[in-house]
C-alpha cells in the first residue's frame, strides 16, 4: 500500500502516524498516478465518483459493498471496466468466509435436497449510518449470500422497515424475498437490537442446517430433519403419534470447519485477480445484482411493502 486518500484530516494524520511509510492526502487524482490497483472504502454515496475514477485511470479496483447506491452508476462501473480491461471486484465479504464456502459445497451437492426456504438475521447495536439504510448497509450482506448459494436472483421482494433514529433512514428492515423455483427467503437486519446475531437457518426436503456466524468454532449445524414423503408416511396423520411418525429427527451433526480470516482471504483474492488478470469471485456481475434486488427492497419500502419486480435474472459467480 502506498496511498491512503480520505477528505478528513484527522484520519489522515492516525494513518501517518500508524504507518509512517504510507503517503497521504486528501486528493484522488494525485495518488492514481503511483498506484496499480485502488481500494474504495468509504460510504456508499461515494462509490461511484471514486470508483469511476480509478477505473477511468486504468487501475484495478475493490470497491466495498454495496457497490453503489444506483442500477445505473453499477452498470457504468461494469462497463468501464470492460472497456479499459481492469479487474472490478466488490466486498461481499462473507462468500470469503470458510462457513459460507462449506454451506456452498453442501447445497450444491444436493446434501439438503430441494431448498425450501431460508430465514437470516443480521442484528446488532450500531453502527448507525445516515448515508444508507439497515437494507443498504446489512441485508446487502445477506442478498449476496443468498444469490450465490442458489445461483440465483429473485424474482421479486416485498420489505417493510422502521424509522426511529433518523427520520429519513430505516434503522431495521424485515424483508421476503421470492426466488426461483420456489424458494423463499426472509431477512431481518437491524442496527437496533440488543444482541449481536449472525443467524442463516436453511430448511430443504432432505436436511436442515443453521449457520451462526457468532460461533468462532462450530459455526454449521446440520439436521438430519424432514418430513416423510406420502410414501413413507404410515396412514392418515390425524394423532399427535401418527404426526410424530410423519417426520424423520435424525442425528445433529457438526461438520469440521477450519475458520479464518474472511477479510485476508479476500484481498488475497483481489491480489491474486490482479497479478493474474482473473475474473473475481465476486466481481461487477455480482455486485450489480445485489444493487438490482436492493433497489427493489427500497421500492417496496416506499410501497408500504408491496411486492416489487426484480429485473433480472441468473447470476453466476466464478470460482475465483
Ligand atoms: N464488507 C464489509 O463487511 C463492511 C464492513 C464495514 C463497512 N463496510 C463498507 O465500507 C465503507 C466505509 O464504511 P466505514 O464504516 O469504514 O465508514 P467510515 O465513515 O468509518 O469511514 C469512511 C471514511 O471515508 C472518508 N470519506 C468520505 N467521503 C470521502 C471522499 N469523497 N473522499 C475521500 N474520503 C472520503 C471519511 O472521511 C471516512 O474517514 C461503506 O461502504 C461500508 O458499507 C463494509
Amino acid at each position: 500500500m502506498v496511498w491512503v486518500i480520505d477528505r478528513d484530516r484527522r484520519r489522515l494524520d492516525e494513518v501517518h502516524e500508524r504507518y509512517p511509510g504510507v503517503e497521504v492526502g486528501d486528493d484522488p487524482t494525485v495518488a492514481l498516478r503511483d498506484v496499480d490497483a485502488v481500494v474504495v472504502a468509504t460510504p456508499a454515496t461515494t462509490h461511484f465518483e471514486l470508483a469511476s475514477l480509478a477505473l477511468s485511470a486504468g487501475k484495478d479496483v475493490l470497491i466495498e459493498k454495496p457497490m453503489t447506491t444506483d442500477i445505473g452508476e453499477a452498470e457504468e462501473l461494469c462497463r468501464l471496466a470492460r472497456s479499459s480491461g481492469n479487474v472490478l471486484m466488490v466486498s461481499h465479504l462473507f462468500l470469503y468466509a470458510s462457513a459460507v464456502q462449506w454451506v456452498r459445497n453442501y447445497l450444491w451437492a444436493g446434501e439438503l435436497g430441494s431448498v425450501y426456504h431460508l430465514t437470516m438475521v443480521r442484528n446488532n447495536l450500531g453502527p448507525i449510518r445516515d448515508d444508507a439504510n439497515a437494507a443498504w448497509d446489512l441485508a446487502a450482506h445477506d442478498v449476496s449470500i443468498a444469490n450465490y448459494w442458489l445461483r440465483a436472483e429473485p424474482l421479486a421482494v416485498s420489505a417493510v422497515g422502521g424509522r426511529w433514529i433518523n427520520p429519513a433512514v430505516e434503522d431495521a428492515v424485515f424483508v421476503t424475498m421470492r426466488y426461483p423455483d420456489n424458494v423463499l427467503v426472509n431477512l431481518h437486519a437491524s442496527w437496533l437490537s440488543p444482541r449481536k446475531v449472525r443467524d442463516i437457518t436453511v430448511v430443504g426436503s432432505r436436511r436442515m442446517l443453521i449457520l451462526d456466524d457468532m460461533n468462532l468454532t462450530e459455526p454449521v449445524r446440520v439436521y438430519d430433519k424432514r418430513v416423510l414423503d406420502g410414501a413413507e408416511r404410515k396412514g392418515v396423520v390425524d394423532t399427535f403419534a401418527s404426526f410424530r411418525a410423519s417426520i424423520r429427527e435424525g442425528d445433529i451433526s457438526i461438520p469440521r470447519i477450519i475458520l479464518e480470516e474472511p477479510l485476508m482471504t479476500e484481498c488475497a483474492h483481489f491480489l491474486e485477480c490482479v497479478e493474474r488478470r482473473k475474473e473475481p469471485m465476486t466481481g461487477g456481475d455480482q455486485g450489480t445484482s445485489v444493487v438490482r434486488v436492493l433497489e427493489a427492497v427500497e421500492r417496496s419500502l416506499q410501497d408500504e411493502g408491496r411486492e416489487a419486480v426484480v429485473q433480472g435474472g441468473r447470476v453466476g459467480h466464478s470460482t475465483g
